[in-house]
């Protein structure tokens, strides 16, 4: 989310080359975009909301003067998309211009902390406190690359962020915790970009910065150093043989399958969401009469997995509702009492907003959750969180489940928490479970990739599938199935376990493939007793299970393990990722583009 890209030229003007450079990267976030660029000792700033286009058609960004220069295209995570919002931003003394891609989590207390100086801040954004922080050191007398790591020590969170000074004209000071940026090294300049496809028309030469460096551009390259210890880094650039398509996917033959290998990073964003939105939801969620959880497709599966948790933790019962069924099923029960919590990745989707309209106009209280901000779920919502998972480009959602299961995640703990339900000792393990899921997911992902993708050359053929879980695991289930019926074509059939004695179970025949969901929890048991059922029947069975479940490997044709440990509340975020692989593979066994499923979008905006 966000992209941020800098330059310094031997000759010629840098404002068309960071324009340019910032339109590379508008997969990475376009609701404003600025440029600061520093001539004859001067900073020069244009910013402005909208996508980069319509910026430039109404302010030109091409026309700044000067060879060194920073820009950056936003994807608004703290503050709407308007243009004080917008980067590059400055100290109050309009000499420092910094552009950030990140979360500053601490940036309520360092913004108090600063205006008690002083400071006046023209944004509502996180990112303002970096060029304070940075001015209020070097009043202190420190160079700008001592107060850059002075300020960088104050940030909690992630960032990949850049600088121009006047005070340091023929530099640009660059640094990243978590969030990327890499720099470009060509004959006649040097470049900073959040990724390589911003500069690889100029360049095929990059080097990566590393968490927890501090790099510093200049005429003749570049000089990084640790910003622990400040020794200094020496790296060569490497050679990037990809071609431009390539790495606008980063490598990866699909955005389908970065977003699943992004998921890892997305959920630490999700963990960086700001304390006070979910604080009120959960107050509001506390006080309600009645919850309905009101969403379509990927999201209503986030919702159906949320009315679980809010149940085991919070003894809270919740109404998961599918959006466009909302008004004939619960219109006329929503009251002033009603608390509707409406989930939308877009925020634009029709049968969702039609839904919390007709809550609005009966008085109930509207929270939204959604990934972009200033869309109409977020203009609506009495309270809002953005889940923070960036762009998502592949039609079929990923990441942005996983973001959304997270969140959700959250609010059921805060809410566990405030009514005292569950003791704190079990409240803290799950919250410290939480902590740990995106390095379990990335674990998740490195040992067991090359073994779904054999999955799916030996089940390609097949014509349908079941997917059966338990408990929470039947929401895990219903977007498995959902994940390979969009982009595989395969017809599926997806339902709580003990449901399936109830009808489906009667086309299972020899060799039919069933997908066992089987985290190690309180349903562990019941579960078994259905593969069998299934066995019985001449099932091939696949299950998802816990690593090292001897018990269920032995009745099984294959399995995917998961490491162990992960709490039921938390195991959709876990075990969809390999339904997720697997439908991948499959699309791909089956010649379908994952992109861009038939007669899908990525957006649906009518009823
Ligand atoms: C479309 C998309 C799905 C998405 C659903 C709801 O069907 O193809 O991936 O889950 O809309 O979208 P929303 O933006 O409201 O989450």
């Amino acid at each position: 989310m966000c992209g941020i890209f800098g330059c310094i030229l031997k000759n010629g003007n840098a404002a068309p080359i960071i324009h340019a450079g910032l339109k590379r990267l508008e997969y990475r976030g376009y609701d404003s975009v600025g440029e600061a660029t520093i001539h004859e000792n001067k900073l020069f700033i244009k910013k402005d909301e909208g996508q980069i286009d319509d910026v430039h058609t109404r302010r030109n960004l091409d026309n700044l003067p000067g060879r060194i220069g920073i820009g950056h295209t936003r994807w608004a995570t703290h503050g709407a998309p308007y243009q004080a919002n917008a980067h590059p931003h400055t100290d109050c003394t309009g000499q420092t211009a910094v552009v950030h891609n990140g979360v500053v989590e601490n940036f309520m207390e360092l913004r108090r902390e600063l205006e008690e100086l002083g400071h006046i801040f023209k944004s509502k954004t996180d990112s303002e406190v970096i060029p304070h922080l940075i001015e209020e050191k070097m009043k202190e007398g420190l160079p700008l690359s001592e107060a850059l790591r002075e300020t960088l020590n104050r940030l909690e969170g992630s960032y990949a962020i850049a600088v121009v000074s006047a005070e340091e004209p023929n530099k640009i000071f660059c640094a990243r915790k978590e969030s990327p940026l890499v720099v470009g090294v060509a004959e006649d300049a040097v470049y900073c970009a959040s990724d390589i496809p911003a500069f690889l028309p100029l360049t095929n030469k990059a080097i990566i910065i590393k968490n927890g460096e501090l790099t510093v551009l200049n005429d003749k390259g570049c000089e990084t150093r640790k910003i622990a210890d400040w020794t200094p880094v020496s790296r060569e650039p490497e050679i990037i043989s990809w071609t431009s398509k390539m790495a606008e996917k980063h490598g990866y033959p699909h955005f389908m399958l970065k977003e699943i290998y992004e998921q890892p990073l997305g959920l630490k964003d999700t963990l960086r969401l700001q304390e006070s939105y979910l604080e009120l939801m959960t107050a509001f969620l506390d006080r309600a009469g009645e919850v309905f959880l009101v969403a379509c497709g990927t999201s209503y599966h986030a919702c159906l997995a949320a009315s679980y948790r809010f149940s085991k933790l919070a003894f809270l019962a919740t109404h998961p509702i599918i959006a466009s069924e909302f008004v004939e099923q619960h219109g006329r029960a929503v009251n002033i009492d009603s608390t509707i919590l409406a989930v939308s990745q877009s925020g634009e989707t029709a049968d969702t907003l039609a839904a919390v309209e007709h809550a609005r106009l009966r008085a109930a209280t509207v929270l939204g959750l959604t990934n972009v901000i200033d869309s109409t779920l977020t203009r609506i919502s009495r309270v809002y969180a953005c889940q923070q998972s960036g762009p998502e480009v592949g039609v079929a959602a990923t990441k942005t489940f996983t973001s959304q299961l997270s969140v959700l995640a959250q609010l059921a703990l805060r809410l566990a928490k405030k009514r005292g339900k569950v003791s704190h000792v079990e409240i803290e393990r799950l919250e410290e479970k939480l902590e740990h899921i995106p390095e379990i997911a990335g674990t998740m992902l490195q040992s067991q990739g090359e073994k779904i993708k054999q999955l799916a050359k030996k089940y390609r053929d097949a014509k349908c599938f079941f997917f059966l879980g338990r408990g929470i695991s039947s929401a895990t289930a219903l977007e498995g199935r959902l994940k390979l019926l969009e982009i595989a074509y395969i017809p599926s059939i997806a339902c709580p376990a003990g449901e399936s004695k109830h009808g489906p179970i009667s086309l299972i025949e020899p060799g039919f493939p069933v997908i066992f969901i089987c985290p190690k929890d309180e349903t562990h048991k019941t579960i078994i007793g259905n593969i069998m059922e299934m066995k019985a029947r001449g099932a091939s069975i696949i299950a998802i299970i816990e690593e090292g479940d001897e018990k269920i490997k032995s009745l099984v044709d294959d399995y995917i393990e998961i490491v162990k440990g992960v709490p039921d509340v938390l195991s959709p975020i876990i075990y969809v990722i390999p339904l997720q692989l697997f439908a991948y593979h499959m699309a791909l066994e089956r010649k379908c583009d994952p992109d861009k499923p038939r007669n899908l979008a990525k957006s649906v905006t009518v009823k």
